[in-house]
């Protein structure tokens, strides 16, 4: 049984059961959890079939590396992988590999969830010395948001500008949109038209939930994303070398890179490895992924100082107890505290977070409190981000998504 097989049968399972049958549900459109703490990830890991990212493999990270992990990867915020391994080898080896990432643009601006994995992928830049591919898939959101195309990339064009902004060296990552750099590339289409004859409508019905009434757009739309996985989409980058990649993504777009590592051998290509983070929490709680599409829910990289302070004062969940003395008594819960939450993804420091995590469970810290370090961790984060994207021009913009060589390794 292949892979892609293997997930069918075991998604179709899920299905048959109704989604009743687990507390949530993760695909990349949609991600809900009926528990306050949010998705269970130990076990979806089992359910999708990766690894966890355990204390040995984050030890062979920093010995390959010869540098601390990341806290994101200290922290269990990226908690499961495929194929790592083969990467920290590779690394060891002196062997090339590159990075591939992505974004869907629906929105104007980015949010602060997804600057999780463009964070982790620009420290990964850094760290390993390889180049770097973004995909905009304004062609995704196109068919399923129901936006016009000249929309759909003009969104793109924008959302390039805030993922510049967090800092990648334009020697070494193309950013490239679908609806613009297919007609430039053959390349890219003719590797599409090869991951189309591999995977049946079934499979996709499997791993997607895709029905006999969706548009053919969407049924046909994964190949597209798994295309940036092989590197003969990018021959002025690559030339005919087969380069392995490994992509750092939340864990809401494994489907479409399980078909890819199904669909890549045939073609003569290794599989895709891939890091997982788990979700920033909507505003309202970890039952709900932070999502554009919920304005209250949402911290944007657009909004004001005011904004940020209004939003997380009203509307972030609080793990705290219903008075001040049974707070004092009893303590708060920091696992479903959206303000604790937002400090376990921003805020560095791992012993101040640590003295915040205790004093708030002991009740010491109140609600207030806790939401007052998260605003004042989060505020100078999106103003400097805001002022780092001012300095991101078109001819900027025009550099990293020029089609050309790229500079790497020394
Ligand atoms: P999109 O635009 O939905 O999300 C962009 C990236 O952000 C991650 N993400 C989050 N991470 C943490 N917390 C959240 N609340 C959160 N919301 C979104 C997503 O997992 C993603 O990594 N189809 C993709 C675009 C894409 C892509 C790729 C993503 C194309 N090629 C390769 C990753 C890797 C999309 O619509 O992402």
């Amino acid at each position: 049984m292949t892979e892609v097989e293997k997930v069918a049968e075991a998604v179709e399972a899920i299905t048959l059961n109704g989604v009743e049958a687990d507390d949530d549900f993760v695909d990349p459109w949609n991600v809900t959890s009926k528990s306050d703490t949010g998705i269970d990830y130990d076990k979806l890991i089992k359910r999708f079939g990766s690894s966890k990212i355990d204390d040995a493999l984050i030890e062979k990270f920093e010995k390959v590396t010869g540098k601390p992990a990341h806290h994101f990867i200290r922290r269990g915020i990226f908690f499961s992988h495929r194929d790592l391994h083969n990467i920290l080898n590779l690394k060891e080896q002196g062997k090339p590999f590159y990075l591939y990432t992505g974004r869907g643009p629906s929105s104007d601006s980015l949010h602060l969830g997804h600057l999780i994995p463009f964070i982790i992928t620009k420290w990964l830049q850094e760290t390993f010395d390889v180049p770097l591919v973004i995909q905009l898939t304004d062609d995704e959101k196109v068919l399923w948001k129901d936006l016009k195309i000249e929309d759909a990339i003009k969104m793109a064009r924008e959302n390039a500008k805030d993922i510049i902004a967090i800092g990648f060296d334009v020697n070494k990552t193309f950013i490239f949109n679908n609806l613009e750099f297919m007609g430039k590339c053959p390349a890219m289409y003719q590797n599409i038209i090869r991951i189309q004859r591999c995977v049946t409508f079934n499979q996709v019905k499997g791993i997607f939930g895709f029905g006999d009434s969706d548009i053919i757009g969407k049924i046909g739309f994964p190949a597209a994303q798994a295309a940036p996985a092989l590197s003969s989409t990018f021959p002025f980058i690559f030339g005919d070398k087969k380069v392995p990649v490994l992509i750092p993504c939340a864990i809401d777009q494994d489907p479409y890179f399980r078909m890819t590592r199904d669909v890549a051998p045939r073609l003569g290509f290794p599989k895709c490895a891939l890091i997982h983070s788990a979700f920033f929490p909507s505003l309202q709680g970890a039952k709900s992924k932070m999502s554009a599409s919920e304005q209250n829910s949402t911290l944007s990289l657009t909004d004001t100082a005011k904004q940020i302070k209004n939003k997380i004062n009203k509307y972030a969940f609080s793990g705290g107890r219903a008075t001040v003395e049974e707070h004092r008594k009893l303590g708060g819960i920091p696992d479903v505290d959206v303000a604790y939450q937002l400090l376990k993804f921003f805020l560095e420091d791992d012993a101040k977070l640590e003295e915040i995590r205790v004093a708030y469970s002991k009740g010491e810290l109140l609600t207030g409190e806790i939401k007052k370090l998260a605003i004042e961790t989060i505020t100078p984060i999106v103003e400097d981000h805001q002022t780092k994207r001012k300095a991101v021009t078109d001819e900027v913009l025009d550099q990293f998504m020029e089609i050309r060589q790229l500079k790497f390794g020394s």
